[in-house]
């Protein structure tokens, strides 16, 4: 059975991007998935600061809830990246936690994520595709350079309201189709 991880990044509870992300639980659910949900906003993760503890075969030197999440992380096949377009670039809860990824660039610590692969799950209000370029363009680049094998994204113009997505039905079943491909 496939283990998901989803990574709710915005703060909203039921905003667009928990919509979002929830469609393609409920499709990945649906074909068997085992889900695991993340949402940043209830966690404590601070900044990295670069003391490379972590590739010294240390914990990590914060001690907060990111040290259990490298558990769940490296048991996970699929990790499920929400976050709406903040200022043209990811939230700052989910640049905090993709921060925290450093434990993953070296020898030791890149094995334990060997095999993962990513999908990305972006809305934003302007109706331009162009906006999420700055997220998307952060996401490939980090992933590729993690080696984490990026499946799919879910780009959503033109919502602004919390919950103004569930009008945009034929993204919200694109992402149940993509959940229960995942699975
Ligand atoms: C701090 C902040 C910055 C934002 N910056 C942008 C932006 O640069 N471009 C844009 O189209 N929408 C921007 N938005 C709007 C959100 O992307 C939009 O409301 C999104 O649907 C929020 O998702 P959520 O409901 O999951 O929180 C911003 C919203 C906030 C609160």
């Amino acid at each position: 059975m496939r283990q998901i991880l989803t990574v709710m990044g915005s703060p909203r509870r039921n905003g667009n991007t928990h919509i979002l992300v929830s469609k393609i639980i409920e499709g990945a659910q649906a074909s068997g998935a085992v889900v695991n949900e993340l949402f940043l906003g209830d966690l404590t993760i601070r900044e990295c600061d670069g003391c490379h503890a972590c590739w010294k075969g240390k914990e990590c030197s914060k001690d907060d809830d990111m040290r259990a999440i490298y558990t769940v992380i490296i048991q996970s096949d699929v990790i499920i990246f929400g976050t709406p377009v903040y200022w043209y670039g990811p939230t700052a809860l989910m640049k905090a936690f993709i921060d925290r990824f450093v434990y993953f660039n070296c020898p030791e610590n890149r094995q334990k994520i060997k095999g993962l692969s990513a999908v990305l799950a972006v809305p934003f209000e302007e109706d331009d595709l162009e906006t999420a370029r700055g997220v998307i363009e952060f996401f490939q680049k980090s992933l590729a350079y993690l080696e984490v094998n990026l499946l799919g994204q879910i780009i959503v113009p033109g919502v602004g309201e919390k919950g103004a997505i569930r009008n945009k039905s034929q993204y919200l079943q694109q992402a149940y189709d993509l959940g229960r491909k995942l699975a």
